[in-house]
């Protein structure tokens, strides 16, 4: 019996890689960067199986060329590079890796919290220059963080996490969502539920956890920063595209809000000349909240185990589109 055939756009821990070779010929890209998207499609042309990133464009032109293609598999919870409903047209399953990164996710996300408010990064640079004389009453004075308001846009189980770990530095926690939570959930995760702008006029630090949709495109811009405390943090570890960064620079270089920490930008990887690389009141990393060593090697796995149940016709245990099979049978 022929193997089916699996390309994976880049190499992820090994007990990922092992676990699809017991069962399929595998190729896998060996560069740093990602495939380029000409490569792509014509290595998609006889695959049965993708193991994708969230760098990796597939679209229906790329599924169009990919005959054999039962599923997708993307090794992060975010599935914004797929487009779904092609796939689901096309009987194509879509797995990501919900669960396994988010504690890890919430814990960077309150970990760039801290930075941003406590001016960490800037001070650690500041010592490493040899610029530390004395020891000064009025050094890198930051925001206290307990006590402190947060608001959390998407209260999905990033942002819920999010809320366990505030509750630990005693601040009220204020979310808005599109779906409200019963107010026996809100009870137990200790939040309340508002609506956009009341969160964002009375909260000192905003942590966004929303999925990007066209309807979370810019969600935060100039219209937003207006409305939010002139000491507020804002904090990104959603995707980059949820906030306008042209209205962020505005509002970190005028001090219309206090500062931000972002682990995801409009364009990734940021360019060198962004003038948002120019502030001192923005702490920026490149996309890595959920990158412990654990959380990657859980998300490996959990991408091999989609990717395998896929092959084999079987819906995986996280399958974005489980409906594809329907469409598939009819
Ligand atoms: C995801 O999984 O979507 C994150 O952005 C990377 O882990």
């Amino acid at each position: 019996m022929t193997r089916p055939r699996v390309y994976v756009t880049r190499r992820i821990p090994q007990e990922g890689l092992d676990m699809i070779a017991q069962v399929a010929d595998i190729e896998v890209w060996p560069e740093e960067l990602p495939p380029p998207y000409a490569l792509l499609l014509e290595k998609a042309r006889d695959a049965d199986g993708l193991l994708t990133l969230l760098t990796d464009r597939i679209d229906a032109s790329l599924m169009d060329a990919a005959p054999k293609l039962r599923v997708v598999s993307n090794c992060a919870v975010g599935f914004d590079n797929i487009d779904i409903a092609e796939a689901t047209k096309r009987g194509i399953m879509v797995g990501n890796t919900s669960e396994v990164l988010t504690e890890t996710t919430a814990d960077f996300a309150f970990a760039l919290l801290m930075a941003a408010a406590r001016h960490v990064t800037e001070a650690d640079a500041f010592t490493r220059k040899g610029k530390w004389k004395t020891w000064g009453s009025q050094l890198f004075l930051g925001q206290d963080i307990h006590h402190a308001t947060l608001g959390i846009i998407g209260l999905g189980r990033i942002g819920a996490e999010m809320a366990k770990r505030a509750k630990g530095f005693n601040m009220r926690v204020l979310y808005y969502d599109t779906h409200r939570r019963t107010d026996e959930e809100e009870k137990e995760l200790g939040v309340e539920y508002a609506d956009l702008k009341t969160l964002l006029c009375n909260c000192d630090f905003v942590s966004l956890h929303t999925p990007l949709l066209p309807q979370t495109h810019h969600m935060i811009g100039a219209a937003e920063f207006a409305l939010m405390k002139s000491t507020a943090v804002l904090v990104n570890t959603s995707r980059g595209p949820v906030v306008d960064e042209k209205s962020l620079y505005k509002a970190l270089k005028s001090r219309r809000i206090f500062a931000a920490g972002i682990d995801v930008t409009e364009t990734e990887p940021i360019s060198p000349d962004d003038p948002l690389l120019t502030l001192d009141n923005i702490v920026i990393t490149p996309h890595i909240a959920s990158a412990s060593i654990n959380t990657r090697r859980n998300m490996a796995i959990i991408t091999a185990q989609n990717l395998i149940a896929g092959l084999r016709g079987e819906v995986p245990s996280n399958c974005v589109n489980p409906e594809a099979l329907r469409s598939k049978n009819e």
